[in-house]
């Protein structure tokens, strides 16, 4: 059975107290942290940026995924590499696919796992076979990027079979992250559409006892 890999996003957490938030999910069994960035343009918020990532990478010894919900990606993957990101997921929507293509190879020729998010709007059909072929893993979001503790969005399911589809007829095998309402409720569909690894922000960190959410979380994902 595959292993399954719960990462906790640090959007969720108390923001006044990042490391030791960051320290608590490692503590409470945490796999991954999940650090969402956002620019105020692909997304109307604003939040971290290397300088955090950095403060984290130093807080914790869990390997660092760096969503970042912004444009022009291509401009800041050393930053966020040299910071100290293990991954780095960028968006489909963000740009042309050459430029996502020539993206998602800098990412890894600076040494990290290269993943592509979608959001819900975006159909499956702009995940190319030259799109698919450069990502480890692929992150359908299952709400509207920008804020945690939204609902899921079971409407998105149907893409998580069409990508995984699309990358059979092409040999090769979808790594699915999902990222978006995950609580032990969604997570056994999500699991059952093939996803191995769970960005949970509120159903972790704003849960009375983080170690038991997660607890709860692998448990219902390896249903
Ligand atoms: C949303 C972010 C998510 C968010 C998930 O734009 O990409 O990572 O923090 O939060 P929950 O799990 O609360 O939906
Ligand atoms: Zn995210």
């Amino acid at each position: 059975m595959t292993r399954v890999i719960i990462a906790p996003s640090i959007l969720a957490a108390d923001q006044t107290r990042l490391a030791a938030e960051a320290k608590r999910a490692q503590k409470a069994g945490a796999d991954i942290l999940h650090v969402d960035v956002m620019d105020g343009k692909f997304v109307p918020r604003v939040n971290y940026g290397v300088p955090t990532v950095k403060l984290l990478a130093k807080a914790v010894q869990l390997p660092l995924d760096v969503h970042l919900m912004i444009r022009t990606p291509w401009l800041v993957i050393k930053d966020y590499a040299k910071a100290g990101a293990a991954s780095i997921c960028i968006h489909v929507e963000a740009g042309t696919e050459k430029q996502i293509v020539q993206t998602l190879k800098l990412i890894k020729k600076h040494g990290c796992g290269a993943g592509l998010a979608l959001v819900p709007a975006t159909p499956a059909s702009k995940i190319t076979p030259a799109l698919l072929a450069e990502c480890d893993y692929i992150l359908p979001m299952t709400v509207a990027p920008g804020y945690s503790g939204q609902a899921f969005m079971p409407k998105v399911m149907p893409k998580f079979r069409q990508i995984a589809k699309a990358a059979t007829a092409l040999k090769l095998k979808a790594l699915f992250m999902a990222d978006g309402g995950v609580n032990d409720k969604t997570a056994p569909i999500l699991a059952k559409a093939g996803v191995t690894a769970f960005v949970a922000g509120a159903a972790v960190f704003c849960a009375p006892n983080a170690a038991a959410a997660i607890k709860e979380l692998r448990k219902a994902a390896s249903r």
